[in-house]
């Protein structure tokens, strides 16, 4: 291969924001002059979706049952400026598991070397999950992704993920998994969300890698079938997404996060519902107390 291959994995809650995100910075990169490969993960197959119109594309494992002798170029599709497009699918409903469906998707592109072929510089994973399913650990820990990052917003049951996640990575990192490159910090409009996810990753010796806010603009891209980046390019989250696809690509350092136990965390979310009452009371002067 002339060139290092960077394999990013995008994990985080149900419906928080990593099909969206993952997609402006696959655009921003392929923009940038990068050669991509967005891989969704998701059963649901609509990770790959705004990067092509809105259009669905066919999935490797419905492929495969089609021709267990398929051809990996046949799952390939092209979108926005030439991003490569992939969607692994998933085993028919009530049937199998998703997670082995996604080990023979990668090796289905594996064993025809489809990475080297298209000389890429980076495939970035949109995983379904928060990895209590071990089949969704697949991209930590069989070493198919190097860094992780996952998307979470300040409410409780998307850091409950995110510190899942890290439990995850933590247990893996010995025999060679994928390291913790931070969160992407998703739907951020206020101080006090801000202050929420700062100390979570404070707690967890991790860091924020970019602070997305909630945008109608990212809702009329999306109803357009298409990315930010692509719908509006002259916006301001356009140039969020533009920065944290330039985080991204230059992290190098990944780590073994430190994840807090059960009761930690139900002892940290106590302490900031006692926060956010007296912000609410408006017994608290300072930045937190702007809501
Ligand atoms: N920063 C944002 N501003 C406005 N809307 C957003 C933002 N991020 C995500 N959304 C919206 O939230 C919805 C869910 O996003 P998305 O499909 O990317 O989540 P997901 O985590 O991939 O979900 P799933 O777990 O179902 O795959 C979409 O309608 C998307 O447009
Ligand atoms: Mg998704």
């Amino acid at each position: 291969m002339s060139k290092e291959l960077k394999k990013i994995a995008i994990y985080g809650k149900g419906g928080i924001g990593k099909s969206t995100t993952t997609s402006n910075i696959s655009a921003a990169l392929v923009e940038a002059g990068y050669k991509v490969l967005q891989f969704g993960c998701d059963p649901k197959s609509d990770s790959t979706n705004t990067l092509r119109d809105g259009k669905y594309i066919p999935t490797v494992l419905d492929l495969l049952r089609k021709n267990p002798k398929v051809d990996a170029h046949d799952a390939i599709f092209q979108g926005f400026e030439g991003v490569y497009c992939v969607e692994a699918g998933g085993p028919a409903p009530g049937v199998g598991c998703a997670g082995r469906g996604i080990i023979t998707a990668v090796e289905l592109l594996k064993q025809q070397n489809i990475y080297e072929e298209l000389d890429l510089d980076y495939v970035i994973y949109d995983v379904l999950g928060d990895v209590v399913c071990g089949g969704f650990a697949v991209p930590i820990r069989e070493g198919i992704a190097e860094h992780v990052f996952t998307v979470s917003s300040s409410d409780f049951m998307s850091v409950y993920a995110s510190n899942n996640l890290m439990k995850g990575i933590k247990k893996y990192s010995n025999a060679g998994g994928a390291l913790f490159g931070g969160i992407i910090a998703n739907s951020i409009n206020n101080p006090y969300q801000k202050a929420i996810i700062d100390d979570f990753v404070s707690r967890t010796g991790t860091g924020v890698v970019e602070y997305v806010p909630r945008s109608i603009t990212v809702t009329s891209s999306e109803l357009s079938g298409r990315t930010t980046i692509e719908a509006a390019p002259n916006t301001p989250q356009a140039e969020v997404y533009r920065s944290l696809a330039r985080k991204i690509a230059a992290h190098t350092q990944s780590k073994v996060p430190t994840p807090l136990e059960t009761e930690e965390l139900r002892e940290w979310s106590a302490s900031w519902a006692d926060q956010l009452l007296a912000i609410e009371a408006g017994e608290v002067r300072g930045e937190r107390a702007s809501i």
